[in-house]
């Protein structure tokens, strides 16, 4: 038996009824109705240092490591157990290792004489006792997870060192792990006395690819020589320098993202206030950039992937930026009151808007002039903060988004201001929504915006909504087709309400899914050295951006399948084991027993531009669904069109880093369609149907 629904009003409690087939489900689709418009921000994509996102990951740099700064892991050192202090002995140092082969001797050490720049607080220094012929001696770097070796691939070494009365050269190399076989090298001839910046090429051959090699610089004379930084790219998206692996940024470009909100999530705030996102020690010269240890995720940041670069990154993609600011709050409870301590980071604010949006006749314009990029960045939004409804202190948030609103809008009238939880005392532009769920959560609420008061949660509750992070945690490293599944039934109600939701984004956004790499569990694409792929998740994004069109048309359905809700046991967020979760209110009440409910077992949404119309049908139940289109409001309608369709076999069914095309779209070729018709989805599923007419 199926029930009649209209979807705004699909939640309410009726009686209990399970998925069944045979019956169909009747949609109606009035083209002629058009609900709402397609905010040109509605899809895009949520960043921040998680899960090696940036290093060892988008961000193309393969030393890791490269200002010695690095300890090696906080269970196996006790001197320095948040890692917070820079390595100073070569026993703390992480990723870097002393090479000496046949024969070769030498020893290195950390030295904090006479370093390059203050930014880079020790070299490594390399003493070569022992060295002719076929002997090596030096140092090398393993990677993040190892070098990526390709045939025919050119890779940009750049390093600095020194070599007082040193009289040999230095040999650039990406060697073998078993030291047996270099897949290119280059020579700096002779090393100058003072610090030098040298650049090299290496050029692999005809070689496997593999991620089993190491970069290794080593002498050719018995002496001394310091390195001060050394850095190695292969190859990057649109050759940008200092610039994004290219096949992470491909799967992106994909998903048609148009917008990009950085740096985070808590990586924006840190732990403490010296380890949030502090723009400033992110920009300029990348052997400048002092790095910090992300503690909010537990490893270390070169920051080479800075401000700069995030924009740079919404330039490749033509994704406008979200600036998340710091808010004056850290994760561990750390705050200022409004007044003085809080200026400075208002302040700050204002100087890193300043830096993406201003000309280059303002300070932090020129700044970013000098950097590289005379032309300001579009900015319309800056959001304030990250989820400080953590910030349990009544009215803190409020008063710290006040200053920031304030200061913000006095500088720049035209700039949307987000908060990140309700406040009263100004009236945000946008308000910054985040929810991680089990799929039946999911799906259980994918129909919430429907009843949403229109105009505002109260006199001075904002109109518009950010879901700037939220995704269905089912699968690890990445999420499978049951999330992927449930996602889509939450994308459809965001689609229908976009009226008021006016941005949203999945969060997080990646996974390196070597091990260790992990702190997060189900996300988006996951990849580790040599390869990228996408989950059915990401398969699901990919769909809905990419066949949506302006207008939002008025659908109702009925005769729909249910399936009984039964509450999750409370455990991580979202039900994910093991994640960090909000310690409940002090006023919690003791979570509700369990109470079945009848939830709906499919979705759907339809938009329209002038010539073709896109109907989503999210089909939850282990049945196929015969759907019933009743199609009015148009001229004409093609009869054959085209249908996208993510399915498996089974709902666990996943992609990996070994099975990365498992479950995909299919596209397909339909006739029979017009203002009447009848077609049948499989057994969970995600369809877009795509009709030409207008
Ligand atoms: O997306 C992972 C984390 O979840 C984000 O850093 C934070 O904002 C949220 O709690």
């Amino acid at each position: 038996m199926k029930t009649t629904v209209a979807l705004g009003l699909l939640l309410t409690a009726g009686p209990l009824m399970l998925a069944q087939t045979g019956n169909t489900v009747n949609l109606q689709i009035k083209a002629d109705q058009v609900t709402a418009h397609m905010p040109p921000t509605f899809h895009g994509l949520m960043t921040e240092e998680i899960n090696y996102a940036f290093e060892g990951g988008l961000y193309a740099e393969l030393i890791r490591n490269r200002s010695f700064k690095e300890t090696v892991p906080a269970r196996a050192n006790r001197q320095n157990p948040d890692q917070s202090t820079p390595a100073k002995e070569t026993k703390d140092l992480a990723h870097w290792s002393l090479v000496q082969e046949r024969g070769g001797a030498g020893s290195m050490a950390l030295d904090t004489a006479a370093p390059l720049n203050p930014a880079v607080p020790a070299s490594l220094k390399l003493t070569i006792s022992q060295v002719s012929g076929e002997q090596r001696v030096g140092v090398a770097n393993d990677g993040f997870w190892g070098i990526p070796v390709r045939p025919n691939t050119t890779y940009k070494a750049m390093f600095y060192a020194k070599g007082a009365g040193y009289a040999g050269g230095i040999t650039a190399s990406i060697m073998s792990n078993d030291g047996a076989t270099a897949a290119a090298t280059a020579q700096v001839a002779k090393l100058g006395d003072g610090w030098q910046k040298y650049e090299l090429s290496l050029k692999t051959g005809n070689v496997k690819a593999s991620a089993d090699y190491k970069f290794v610089l080593s002498a050719n004379r018995p002496g001394t020589v310091w390195f001060g930084f050394v850095s190695l790219f292969p190859p990057t998206y649109k050759n940008r320098v200092n610039g994004f692996r290219p096949d992470t940024m491909e799967l992106l470009a994909a998903m048609k993202p148009q917008f990009l909100r950085f740096p985070g999530g808590n990586y924006l705030e840190g732990n403490t206030f010296d380890t949030r996102f502090n723009f400033k020690n992110t920009i300029g010269p990348i052997e400048e950039r002092p790095g910090h240890f992300d503690d909010a995720w537990g490893y270390w940041s070169s920051d080479g992937m800075g401000l700069l670069e995030y924009l740079n990154w919404c330039d490749d993609l033509n994704m406008e930026p979200v600036l998340a600011v710091f808010a004056g709050y850290s994760l561990r409870g750390q705050k200022v009151k409004p007044g003085p301590e809080l200026d400075v980071f208002v302040k700050e604010a204002i100087e890193e808007i300043e830096y993406v949006s201003g000309d280059a006749t303002t300070t932090w314009g020129a700044r970013r002039a000098k950097d590289g990029h005379p032309a300001p960045f579009k900015l319309r939004y800056v959001e304030v903060g990250n989820e400080d409804n953590f910030d349990r202190e009544k009215g803190s948030y409020d008063g710290r988004f006040t200053a920031f609103y304030d200061a913000i809008k006095a500088k720049y009238p035209a700039l949307q201001v987000i908060a990140t939880t309700d406040v009263t005392s100004r009236t945000p532009d946008v308000v910054d929504e985040h929810y991680y769920r089990g799929s039946d959560d999911m799906a259980l609420n994918a129909n919430a915006f429907d009843s949403r008061q229109r105009g505002g949660r109260g006199a001075a509750a904002p109109p518009k909504v950010f879901v700037g992070e939220w995704a269905t945690r089912v699968g690890a490293p990445t999420p499978n087709l049951e999330a992927a599944i449930a996602d889509a039934a939450n994308m459809a109600g965001l689609e229908r309400n976009a009226d008021i939701v006016m941005m949203n984004c999945y969060a997080p956004l990646f996974v390196n899914v070597n091990p260790g790499a992990m702190q997060w569990t189900t996300d988006l694409i996951g990849y580790d050295t040599m390869t990228a792929y996408g989950s059915p998740a990401y398969w699901a994004q990919q769909m809905f951006a990419s066949h949506v069109a302006d207008s939002v048309l008025n659908i109702a359905a009925s005769g729909l399948p249910y399936r009984e809700y039964v509450q999750p046991a409370r455990g991580g967020r979202g039900g994910a084991p093991g994640q960090q979760q909000a310690a409940p209110a002090a006023n919690a009440l003791v979570p509700p027993t369990p109470m079945p409910r009848a939830m709906p077992d499919m979705f759907f949404s339809a938009t329209k531009d002038s010539g073709a119309v896109y109907v989503n049908i999210v089909n939850r139940s282990a049945v196929p669904q015969q759907v019933h289109i009743a199609l009015s409001g148009l001229k004409s309608i093609a009869p054959n069109g085209k249908t996208i369709t993510l399915s498996s076999a089974s709902t666990n069914d996943t992609n990996s880093i070994t099975d990365p095309h498992k479950v995909e779209p299919v596209t397909a070729d339909v006739s029979g369609l017009g203002p009447d018709f009848t077609r049948t989805v499989p057994a969970s599923s995600i369809t877009i149907l795509e009709i030409k007419g207008n």
